[in-house]
């Protein structure tokens, strides 16, 4: 069985739907803290947290697990400035927790969702795996140590690990069933989406004189069916053997989309249905680079992983669909 943390987020509920039909039997494990119990639809439920060892030494003795894939974190930067404890103890002490019910249980593979935050203020372009780590905020820190932590387990316990750093995770269930729903909502394009069926008054651009082609910020944005393709793939190769140790990837296209070009092309998908997207201006947030793109050669030569629908507007269609649906 797979052990799915976070099963009841975003990419989580993605991971447990596709480990379902590809036919792993998987259990989520939550805590609802941001996630929704309406989103766990595939796959055995266990409500717990990683804060509470009794939750996870239950779920490792009720169920037969084999691996785990470890999505349950906290992940708002501005919150993680301003509780940057709650980030380390639900983040890092959480991870501690897991791996010490891991290694009581004998499970020797995890795959862990990291990001490109653990790179800051990027230094060279595409990003590289190999980049430094000068994460800029608590949320990065939080899961740069959370790396640091899997590798020296890997060392010492004799656990094989893959993270992945996921660049903007973008788009929703090709079926339509599952989709994004974070509250408050950080991401683009569900903010543009929302913007467009009246639930925000606008979709504000933060700055429009960055270093790029038309002055508003760059980001690699990665549709979440492929992104949770690629987990299956690291799934696979760590139970075949052939994944062995300590391994990290970028999840990326290591194609960049400006915010006006998100912008420009949910208003022309959307204008058949005569949708408009109500615009404002405001000025540079801090802390964002004008450039975020990812070097991600690396997952598709040692995983062969492709990505088949991170185009900006398969995504952007995607989750209209389920936005539309939401109302
Ligand atoms: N969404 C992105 O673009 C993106 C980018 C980079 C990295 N990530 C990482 O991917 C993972 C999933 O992101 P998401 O967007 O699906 O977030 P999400 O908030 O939708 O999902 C996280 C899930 O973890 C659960 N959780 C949190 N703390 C827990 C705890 N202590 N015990 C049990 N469950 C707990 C939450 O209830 C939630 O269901 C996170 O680790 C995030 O840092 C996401």
């Amino acid at each position: 069985m797979i052990l799915v943390t976070g099963g009841a987020g975003y990419i989580g509920s993605h991971m447990a739907k596709w480990l379902h039909q590809a036919g792993y039997p998987v259990v989520v494990f939550d805590n609802l803290s941001t996630g929704k119990r309406s989103l766990a639809r595939y796959g055995e439920w266990m409500e717990g947290d990683l804060n509470n060892p009794d939750d996870l030494t239950h779920c490792f003795e009720r169920f037969p697990i084999r691996a785990v894939i470890h999505f349950a974190a906290r992940s708002l930067v501005g919150e993680s400035v301003r509780m940057p404890l709650l980030y380390y103890q639900n983040n890092v002490a959480g991870t501690l927790n897991l791996l010490h019910a891991m290694a009581d249980a004998g499970v020797k593979h995890i795959i862990f969702s990291s990001t490109a935050a653990v790179y800051g203020n990027p230094q060279q372009l595409p990003i590289p795996e190999t980049h430094p780590k000068q994460p800029i905020n608590p949320y990065g820190r939080s899961k740069w140590m959370m790396e640091q932590l899997i590798e020296d387990a890997v060392s010492a316990m004799g656990l094989h690990a893959v993270s992945l750093r996921y660049f903007n995770a973008a788009g929703a269930d090709p079926a339509g069933e599952l989709g994004e729903c974070h509250d408050p909502e950080t991401h683009l394009i569900p903010l543009v989406l929302k913007a467009a069926l009246g639930k925000r008054s606008a979709i504000t651009i933060f700055g429009q004189d960055y270093p790029t082609p038309d002055g508003t910020p760059v980001r690699d944005y990665i549709h979440v069916w492929d992104l949770v393709a690629a987990h299956e793939l690291a799934l696979q190769a760590l139970l075949a053997g052939e994944l062995q140790g300590y391994q990290v990837f970028n999840l990326g296209t290591g194609k960049g989309y400006s915010v006006k070009e998100v912008i420009h092309t949910a208003q022309r998908l959307l204008e058949s249905e005569g949708v408009s997207i109500p615009v404002q201006t405001g000025a540079r947030r801090v802390g964002d680079p004008p450039v975020l793109v990812a070097k991600a050669d690396q997952v598709q030569q040692v995983l062969g992983w492709m990505p088949r629908l991170s185009d900006l507007e398969t995504m952007i269609q995607h989750a209209w669909c389920w936005e539309k649906a939401q109302r």
